[in-house]
């Protein structure tokens, strides 16, 4: 859905340049002979500035355009800084040889290790945008800041990272957060001016007993209440089948995840309002790679992904990009 319209931006910005440099001289091999040259060059000036202006106004529109999005998981596969210098090294050559186009369509973001946040902005293309993959890991946020061992939003802000992973299956499951402190996190990281990765996803057990969307609309509906006005532009939603994560994992159909993520969608629209709908990208995650990423990216409400394993190596992360922004 997003492809489309970054497409006809793209063919429309395209048309204006091209007529931008055939316009001057049509203008001036086809001038009536009556008109003396004064006369020409100020019409061929005004009509050169007139383009000039429509060339920038569409620059504009074409870069604020809202980006399909891809979100990389680094979790903890990478372990030592050499191994990042060299992720990075790769993610960059990688950036730079894709078309502008390719860049233009596609918001790429890096979430390595609180650690490694730090280094893998100063080293990362400027294009790439960086996001950590958890905060405050105490209870909330507390304004004494009596938390040892936490990271706030302030301090990923300020590594220049733009972007916070909540609510993911690892830390649901694995380390039993909640939905309400999901939700207290997501507040503290949107007042902060980051952007929100939020992960919801259902268990095995909970799609096989016909819970699966009812436990989406509950994490959803929790987060979602957290989520300031005129706020939704900076959500991405990833919907997680737990169930479709890692190795072995069997992925999700792509008819579900546009069924799951079309109801969510729609959950959004009703609950909060036809705008937070639009501006909010829903993205899935669960063994994407550059085999069966063409099948989801075809989808109308999936407007991304996140990936793990193929997000590692920047040949398959590659080719995702350029299957989603070709879409
Ligand atoms: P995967 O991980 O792409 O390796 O399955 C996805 C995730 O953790 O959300």
């Amino acid at each position: 859905m997003v492809t489309n319209l970054m497409t006809q931006r793209w063919a429309l910005l395209t048309f204006i340049l091209r007529s931008s440099l055939f316009f001057p001289s049509f203008s001036s091999s086809t001038e009536p002979a009556i008109l003396n040259s004064t006369v020409v060059l100020l019409f061929t000036m005004t009509i050169t500035l007139l383009q000039l202006v429509i060339l920038l106004v569409c620059v504009t529109w074409s870069s604020t355009a809202t980006k399909l999005f891809i979100g990389a998981n680094w979790k903890c596969s990478i372990e030592s800084v050499e191994d990042v210098d060299r992720q990075v090294e790769g993610l960059n050559e990688m950036w730079s040889s894709l078309d502008q186009a390719e860049k233009d369509a596609i918001e790429l973001c890096i979430n390595p290790p609180f650690v490694y946040l730090d280094r893998v902005r100063a080293k990362l293309h400027k294009e790439i945008s960086v996001g950590s993959q958890n905060a405050l890991d105490a209870r909330g946020h507390s304004p004494d800041r009596r938390n040892t061992g936490a990271t706030t939003m302030a301090m990923i802000r300020s590594v220049g990272s733009e972007w916070v992973l909540l609510g993911h299956s690892d830390r649901r499951n694995n380390l039993g957060e909640k939905d309400k402190l999901i939700a207290t996190k997501i507040r503290a990281a949107l007042d902060e001016g980051l952007g929100v990765t939020l992960t919801i996803g259902e268990l095995k057990w909970q799609r096989n007993m016909g819970l699966a969307l009812r436990t989406l609309r509950k994490q959803l509906g929790v987060a979602a209440a957290a989520v300031p006005e005129g706020k939704w532009e900076s959500v991405v939603v990833a919907y997680e089948p737990v169930w479709a994560v890692g190795e072995g994992a069997t992925p999700c159909s792509p008819e579900e995840a546009q069924r799951v993520n079309a109801a969510l969608r729609k959950f959004i629209h009703d609950k909060v309002g036809p705008e937070a709908a639009k501006a909010c990208r829903f993205t899935y995650t669960g063994s994407v790679n550059e085999i069966n990423a063409a099948a989801y990216a075809a989808l109308a409400d999936v407007d991304g992904f996140v990936v793990g394993r193929a997000g590692l190596d920047p040949v398959k992360l590659k080719s995702i990009i350029q299957t989603l922004a070709s879409s």
